[in-house]
């Protein structure tokens, strides 16, 4: 298995290009089965959830074929035959779970392996689920997998008891064609929402709201292929936006959109960090002292709970006591034991965890428990004294497209090591 290598104590300086966003493309390829016309995927974030993703729908005959070079995805679902695709991919990767929707919307039924917990808690899929229902189908749970069919799905109005991105999609994808008017209420306001619902109207859906808290869906009688773009990968840049706060530096971050950054960017300013913006470059100069601030991770426009252990990295070392709170998953601190291997003070107390600022952070051998935690002690490694060697590193390539030739682009003593 791969490892990384960091030396540290290397200010970064230059530019970096941002992709496109995983967790835009992922539900895009997902929704790409709704139609049996060829659906092309421009400027795709090379990443081995994207490899999973069309592994998973390979396995139900999906021709998929991946361009790495030209960034380019091209899907054919014409021949589609069965909807139970292999289990053993599907509980390599929780988002396999955005393909019940298109299934049941396009062939009125699928069964899938449930997934079971993963590194940041249970992840249930009840509300996906609660929304098939109230559309009509009939959803069985049992023996490990849950199953659905539905004769005709029929509009209705569904309000989720939390804004789950996963369920808005999903249930988005299931009413595209449902008779009628489908109305998600409480829906989760992402920007990958919204781009979904682009996209779903490109392949001639009818969707008003997508990406805020009310989603109208006006059934349509057929989706046709299409041709997108998604959206810069936001968490991706605000990664990069740490990487030059914890190690004081100044960089330009080239392929962003500032709105999508505003929550990021409000907490890092208020630490102290000067942050502009020029159209599609955001600006970082954190080089001087910088302050430490309280986070509470909250559903969109709210702080990503996805910016969360990075932002502990770099509170690490900041003097003083910051506080972060997850409110979104139940078990997000993992982090937490790894960077006090590096000689951090972190406490963890409940939903909570009090960061004591150190003077130094220092190389040590560490494991990635999941993919943001593997990024922020990336990022621990670039100020940390000596050497950091992160283990696990088959999480980081799950989000982040060739992280450590970025950072070597922005002067970072970082590589890969092939085991
Ligand atoms: C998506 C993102 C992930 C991000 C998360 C929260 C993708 C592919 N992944 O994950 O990177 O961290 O949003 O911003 O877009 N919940 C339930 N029942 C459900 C569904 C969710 O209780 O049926 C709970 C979850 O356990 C969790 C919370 O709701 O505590 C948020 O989950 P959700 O918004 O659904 O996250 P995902 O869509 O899985």
């Amino acid at each position: 298995m791969n490892k990384i290598s960091v030396m540290g104590g290397r200010k970064l300086e230059g530019e970096v290009n941002i992709s496109t966003a995983k967790n835009s493309v992922l539900p895009i390829i997902a929704a790409s089965i709704l139609s049996g016309e060829k659906c092309v995927i421009d400027e795709a974030p090379m990443l081995e959830d994207v490899f999973v993703i069309s592994d998973v729908l390979r396995t139900i005959s999906t021709d998929i074929n991946i361009n790495e070079e030209a960034n380019r995805i091209v899907i054919d679902s014409s021949n589609i035959k069965d909807c139970e695709p292999c289990s053993s991919l599907v509980k390599k990767m929780r988002a396999s779970f955005l393909i019940m929707g298109p299934m049941i919307s396009r062939f009125g039924k699928f069964k899938l392996s449930l997934p079971g917990g993963c590194n940041i808690g249970t992840r249930p899929i009840d509300l996906h689920l609660k929304g098939f229902s109230a559309l009509g189908a009939e959803v069985n749970v049992g023996h490990g997998y849950v199953e659905a069919q539905a004769k005709k799905l029929v509009g209705n109005k569904i309000y989720l008891d939390f804004p789950s991105v996963g369920a808005t999609e999903n249930i988005m994808m299931a009413a595209v064609m449902a008779e009628g008017e489908t109305i998600i209420e409480n829906a989760a306001e992402e920007p990958e929402i919204e781009d979904l619902g682009k996209y779903l109207n490109n392949m001639g859906a009818n969707i008003i709201g997508a990406g805020t808290d009310t989603v109208r869906i006006i059934g349509v009688k057929n989706m046709k292929g299409t041709t997108h773009k998604p959206i810069c990968d936001r968490i991706e840049a605000g990664t990069f936006m740490v990487a030059a706060a914890i190690t004081r530096s100044k960089i330009k971050i080239n392929g962003v959109n500032e709105e999508y950054l505003k929550p990021i960017i409000a907490k890092l300013t208020e630490a102290g960090v000067k942050i502009t913006s020029d159209g599609n470059s955001i600006y970082v100069d954190a080089d001087r002292d910088l302050k430490p601030i309280d986070i509470k991770t909250m559903p969109y426009p709210g702080f990503p709970t996805d910016m969360q252990s990075q932002m502990a990295g770099l509170l690490c070392t900041i003097k003083g006591t910051s506080v972060i709170t997850e409110t979104i998953f139940e078990n997000r601190f993992m982090h937490a034991a790894e960077m006090k291997r590096m000689g951090a003070n972190i406490k963890i107390d409940g939903r909570s965890s009090i960061i004591e600022g150190v003077d130094k952070l220092t190389g040590a051998e560490v494991r990635a428990t999941d993919l943001r935690a593997g990024a922020a002690l990336i990022l621990c490694g670039l100020v940390a004294e000596g050497e950091t060697e992160i283990t696990d590193v088959y999480h980081i390539d799950r989000g982040y497209v060739s992280i450590e030739k970025k950072l070597q682009g922005l002067g970072a003593d970082i590589r890969r090591i092939m085991v």
